[in-house]
């Protein structure tokens, strides 16, 4: 049932907001300054935590161990699942392990599991399905509380996966005296802003809408993000190429100069996430180069990151928000870019072609 809407992906965007809050009720109930997390997860004696997942749920991963490390200081190993199944990654009965699926039946995600759970202390999952084989396999199980996820594309359960993921890393942070109390409650209470802020990031849908026109004549499109903002440009790479069919590229804006500024030309459209944090200067100023050679920037920031950054061809402007939720929020125009421009190429945007939502063969 698409509740009104067109297409199953459409009604899982919007759900974003009362998915949050329903989950952070689940998570930290009506006590406004605790979070409620199984006793047995402990991050105190850990010395490093192995993140393993696919697709979305891997970048999910790529933003939280920013988190991990600056709120907690823990170490973070990250890879995807392919890859981590294969090697001889070393492991030790001081790590622990989380595996982030949606399905929570991703054959690889599943064999990494399974591969780990000997040698390490803890296998954490955050999965969407309760019941499936990863939150089965798993020491302990966080579910995401999203809700059947049926569009192909993974929108509600990114974002609330990370939601999940921002919780974990706020307690991680207490578990080892890494966060005073007093940050733990201001990261907290930023965390229950979201759902307003995912609402009025949604609210930007029209003006997507007249953007994406453009984009859906592009052979090509680059995505470029510094920082947390970089695993939301592989996701909107990602969703672009999946819904719409065309090649999307991500970049760390920094790593432009060392071969990609080679395909800018007038044709390309390059779209940049850089609301007003510690990194904005550095991210404007290769944005700055992109423009420089005729490309066609798409600036997604903040009121005061959209004042400073000037003259820039396409802007789209998001709300201000803290610098630990803006990666969540900033999920939601790397959704609808691609949905709208799916739109106008006329593609079927909930079963692009060639794709499975639960993908259990390697
Ligand atoms: C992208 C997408 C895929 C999945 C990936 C992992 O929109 O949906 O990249 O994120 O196949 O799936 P799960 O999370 O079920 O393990």
């Amino acid at each position: 049932d698409k509740a009104g809407h067109r297409h199953f992906m459409a009604k899982e965007m919007a759900e974003q907001p009362a998915v949050l809050k329903a989950a952070m009720g689940f998570y930290s109930g009506l006590d406004h300054d605790r979070i409620d997390l199984p006793d047995a997860i402990d991050f105190a004696s850990a010395d490093r935590l192995i993140m393993v997942a696919c697709g979305t749920a891997f970048y999910a991963c790529q933003v939280a161990k920013y988190w991990f490390e600056k709120y907690a200081g823990l170490a973070v190993e990250l890879d995807i699942a392919s890859e981590f199944r294969y090697r001889d990654p070393v492991l030790g009965l001081s790590n622990m392990a989380l595996f982030v699926s949606q399905s929570g039946e991703t054959a690889d995600t599943l064999a990494a599991l399974r591969h780990v759970r000997p040698h390490v202390a803890q296998v954490l999952s955050v999965v969407n399905v309760p019941t499936s084989s990863i939150a089965r396999e798993s020491d302990v199980a966080l579910p995401i509380h999203a809700g059947p996820e049926i569009g192909v594309a993974s929108t509600k359960a990114f974002t609330a996966q990370l939601q999940v993921l921002a919780l974990l890393a706020l307690k991680a942070g207490l578990d080892r005296g890494f966060l005073s109390g007093e940050d733990f409650d201001a990261r907290l209470a930023e965390l229950r802003l979201l759902p307003g802020f995912v609402a009025q990031a949604l609210d930007r849908e029209e003006e997507i809408k007249r953007m994406s026109e453009a984009l859906a004549q592009a052979r090509d499109v680059l995505f470029l993000g510094r920082g947390v903002m970089f695993p939301l440009a592989l996701e909107g790479a990602l969703k672009l190429k999946e819904i719409s069919y065309i090649h999307a590229e991500a970049y760390a804006a920094g790593e432009l100069k060392h071969g990609p500024i080679a395909l800018i030309d007038t044709d390309l459209p390059v779209i940049v996430f850089a609301p007003h944090d510690a990194l904005f200067e550095k991210t404007v100023s290769n944005m700055q180069e992109v423009m420089a050679r005729q490309g066609k920037v798409l600036l997604i920031s903040d009121a005061k990151g959209l004042a400073e950054a000037g003259d820039v061809p396409f802007r789209l402007q998001m709300p201000t928000v803290p610098d630990f939720i803006a990666p969540i929020v900033y999920a939601v125009p790397a959704q609808l870019i691609a949905y709208h421009t799916a739109l106008h190429r006329g593609t079927d945007v909930d079963q692009p072609r060639n794709l499975a939502k639960s993908v259990t063969v390697e």
